[in-house]
């Protein structure tokens, strides 16, 4: 039965990729559909940590990577213990995702890196925070892809770009790997077990 595939193995799903490529989008679109096939879900997005558990850090180099750690440790906590845990934050450095693909891996969940590509010119074009236009004209420092690095994944697990493909698509390339890697019941798997009479495939498996 598909979705006993998955039951307890938790999973970090990390979405890299330049402010505004589209990595808070995308999370909020895939987390009902994960939840719609039995998954518990946490999403632990970068502007939301900063307002809480990375309260106080900026933007240098070594409070990126704290920031990171940080999310990283907490992902990591909720992969262990069978939740599917979904991180939306810039990343920029590849070493420290490494880092915490290794912590992830070294507890047996899998690490899952997708690279939400967008060309810069379409995310300064969009510009929906108004911050591309200030770290252009020089006014916000150390702004990344503009005068900070951005490391692109040297071999990530799926790669969507967001600039030419509806978010569907995008969304859907992710679940395709989920699926391939048995992380997640297919939707064939998850109507049958409805068939069956467990809709929330919990508590009622006929099959135990
Ligand atoms: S990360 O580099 O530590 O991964 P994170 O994803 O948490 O970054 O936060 C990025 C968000 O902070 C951006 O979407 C943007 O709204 C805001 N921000 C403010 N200053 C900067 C900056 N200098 N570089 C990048 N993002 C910034």
């Amino acid at each position: 039965m598909g979705l006993e595939v998955n039951e307890g193995r938790g999973f970090v799903l990390w979405l890299t990729g330049l402010s505004g490529a589209g990595k808070t989008t995308l999370a909020g679109r895939l987390v009902p559909e994960l939840r719609a096939r039995g998954l518990r879900v946490e999403v632990l997005d970068g502007d939301e940590v900063r307002t809480n558990l990375s309260k106080g850090l900026g933007f240098s180099k070594e409070d990126r990577d704290t920031n990171i750690r940080r999310i990283g440790y907490v992902a990591r906590l909720l992969a262990r213990n069978g939740v599917a845990a979904v991180t939306a934050a810039i990343s920029p450095y590849r070493e420290v995702r490494a880092e915490v693909r290794r912590a992830v891996e070294g507890d047996g969940a899998e690490f899952v890196e997708v690279y939400v590509e967008c060309p810069l010119e379409v995310l300064a074009e969009r510009d929906v925070k108004g911050l591309y236009r200030k770290a252009l004209a020089g006014e916000l420092k150390g702004f990344t892809g503009v005068s900070d690095p951005y490391e692109e994944p040297s071999a990530p697990d799926v790669v969507v770009r967001t600039d030419e493909e509806a978010i569907e698509t995008s969304a859907e390339r992710i679940i395709l790997e989920l699926e391939r890697r048995g992380l997640l019941p297919t939707r064939f798997d998850v109507e049958e077990l409805v068939l069956q009479g467990g809709a929330d495939g919990h508590e009622h498996r006929t099959d135990v």
